[in-house]
């Protein structure tokens, strides 16, 4: 018997811009019998992300592009419903690209287990996942901020700056988030808890607003936007302070002024006798489950929080997909596929 499975194809390009819902085509298709090495799997989850956007502006750019009439791609996270392959046994709870549809037959190096003890399925997409690893990694390891410490997270409202603002408080620190506009700055003071909130886009006041958040100084820096933020914050290092670059949102957008730029303040780096650390998650793979571990413990106590906003059903993924370039609730933006069970988590 051939099952079919419901999908959205990508129906037209989309240049610039928030994506047009009408981007999307809501369609059925047969899902194959898995082949060696691979997996069918049940989906529950789709994760919303950056990245697909650029895969679907229809012309050469950083990402591959998408062609018209193919499954629009992301990640997402479900239960192994057939396998041939070793790695995964039917029921297994998994994670990674599946693609916006309710059943996904896919190669089984695509996936990575998902052990449900350490906290909701879901929950592998953000605070689980590549994200809270990256916050944990950049923050624990490389920042190290210790208790008093001043530390400045940017992107600071995103899943890996929340959560990076979350650890630097567990460790005693003084946290000060940058955030993009006023409704961020909320965010961050009422929901994330920092001590202070600077709006990153208020080019005008950003350098004496984060003099101002930081009268003692900045003792630890984690970085996941560049440009005019990371001039701003570079400004009130205080001697030894710890500078953790992990993104640069603010050059990744095109046009005008958003090149990469080398640092502008080497000066103050040797004055301030500095580290400024580049960092990737991935080189992390092989302590992955101690930190997991960690972070589920952090998660089920109450001492961490998944930020989100759930979204309803396969229909629901093209305007989740455009809140994340417009108005959305900061957070992660996730959408629950029928097939999810409900009593997991509302
Ligand atoms: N190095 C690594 O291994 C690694 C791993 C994962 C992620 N990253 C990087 O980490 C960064 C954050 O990722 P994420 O998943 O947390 O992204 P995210 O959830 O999309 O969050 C990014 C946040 O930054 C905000 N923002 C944009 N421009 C800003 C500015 N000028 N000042 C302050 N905030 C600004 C965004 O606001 P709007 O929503 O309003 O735009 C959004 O709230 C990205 O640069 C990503 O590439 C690196």
């Amino acid at each position: 018997m051939t099952d079919t499975t419901r999908c959205l194809k990508l129906a037209r390009y989309a240049p610039e811009g928030v994506p047009d819902p009408a981007s999307f085509e809501l369609s059925v298709e047969a899902v194959r019998e898995p082949g060696d090495g691979e997996v069918l799997v049940e989906v529950h989850w789709l994760s919303m992300d950056p990245f697909p956007r650029m895969c679907m502006r229809g012309e050469a750019s950083m990402a591959p592009q998408l062609p018209l009439g193919a499954v629009m791609m992301g990640r997402g996270a479900g239960r192994v419903i057939k396998s041939r392959d070793v790695g995964f046994a039917p029921g297994d709870l998994v994670a990674g690209e599946l693609g916006w549809r309710e059943l996904a037959c896919v190669k089984a190096e695509a996936l990575r287990g998902v052990d449900a003890s350490l906290g909701p399925l879901e929950a592998s997409l953000g605070l689980l996942g590549p994200s809270g690893l990256t916050a944990y990694f950049a923050t624990r390891q490389h920042a190290q901020p210790r208790a008093g410490e001043t530390v400045v997270v940017s992107a600071a409202a995103g899943s890996v700056g929340s959560t990076a603002c979350r650890l630097a408080a567990l460790a005693g620190a003084r946290v000060v988030g940058v955030g993009a506009g006023p409704r961020q700055s909320r965010y961050l003071l009422e929901e994330v808890g920092v001590t202070a909130a600077v709006d990153g886009l208020d080019a005008e006041r950003l350098v004496a607003a984060i003099a101002a958040a930081c009268p003692r100084g900045v003792d630890v820096f984690l970085d996941g936007v560049g440009g005019a933020v990371h001039d701003a914050v570079m400004g009130s290092l205080n001697v030894g302070a710890r500078v953790v670059v992990y993104g640069l949102i603010s050059s990744y957008g095109e046009g005008a002024g958003r090149a990469d730029v080398g640092p502008r303040n080497l000066m103050r780096i040797i004055m301030k006798r500095a580290r400024i650390t580049g960092f990737l998650v991935g080189d992390h793979a092989a302590e992955f489950p101690h930190a997991l571990k960690e972070l589920g413990a952090k998660l089920a106590d109450g001492s961490l929080v998944a930020s989100q906003t759930v979204h309803e059903g396969l229909e629901a993924a093209p305007h989740a997909f455009a809140t994340l370039f417009g108005d959305a609730h900061p957070g992660k933006q996730l959408v629950r596929l029928a097939a999810a069970p409900r009593n997991d988590h509302t």
